[in-house]
């Protein structure tokens, strides 16, 4: 699958099993979102730029390396996206945070839009999108239309699970968009659930059912 990673991490595997254990309550549930959130920034930031800077140490003058400044922009998708951006926020604090929110309605499975707002530089930045599911695509796919209409430098998207049937829509869509993800699911039940997945991310994450 081109423009797919699989982010393979032991630990990140370890945890995704908790994650869609049915028997994981609301706490570690969102702790382990979080956590998980934390592991996949550390690994899409491993190619990031870096540029010298001198310090003083107790004993010595060093030359270390710093990020280069590059502008990164985190944009969940409401509400289940929201579970993820601590964990990378605590490794990126300069990251700047936008919000996109979107249901998908339980009949039509068409995404319905209630809220955007978006870092007013995001020409200037590398956007991760964030959604701990890509079942069908039309979430992701409309939250990209948004967030292209801006401009931003780069646009990746940030998932724990996708089915087959959302990393296809979103390649069809947007090719250029590069999709990681923990783990490809095997397919959609009728009622557009990923399977096996992890159940309902928002109601799992929030305690709403
Ligand atoms: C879930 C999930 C994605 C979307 C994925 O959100 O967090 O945003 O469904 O489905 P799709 O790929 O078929 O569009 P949901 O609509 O349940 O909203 P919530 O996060 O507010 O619970
Ligand atoms: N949204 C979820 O929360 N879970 C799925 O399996 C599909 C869409």
């Amino acid at each position: 699958m081109e423009n797919t990673v699989i982010i393979d991490h032991p630990l990140i595997q370890h945890k995704l099993t908790y994650i869609r254990d049915k028997k994981t309550g609301t706490k570690e549930f969102r702790e382990l979102v979080r956590e998980v959130g934390a592991l996949m920034a550390f690994e899409v930031t491993r190619n990031l730029p870096l540029e010298e800077k001198e310090v003083d140490t107790p004993l010595a003058k060093a030359k270390c390396r710093v990020v280069a400044g590059k502008k990164l922009g985190l944009v969940p998708i409401l509400r289940a996206g929201l579970g993820m951006v601590e964990g990378i926020t605590d490794l990126i604090p300069g990251a700047r945070v936008g919000h996109v929110g979107l249901y998908r309605d339980p009949d039509t499975l068409e995404p319905v839009e209630y809220y955007c707002k978006l870092p007013s530089d995001l020409g200037k930045r590398d956007i991760f999108i964030l959604d701990p599911m890509l079942a069908t695509g039309g979430s992701a796919a409309a939250a990209i239309e948004l967030i292209k209409k801006r401009g931003p430098r780069d646009i990746n998207l940030l998932v724990l699970l996708a089915a087959p049937e959302g990393i296809e829509r979103v390649h069809r869509d947007h090719p250029e968009v590069t999709i990681y993800t923990a783990c490809v699911d095997q397919k959609l039940n009728e009622k557009g659930y990923i399977v096996p997945g992890l159940g309902d991310a928002g109601d799992r994450l929030y305690g709403t059912r």
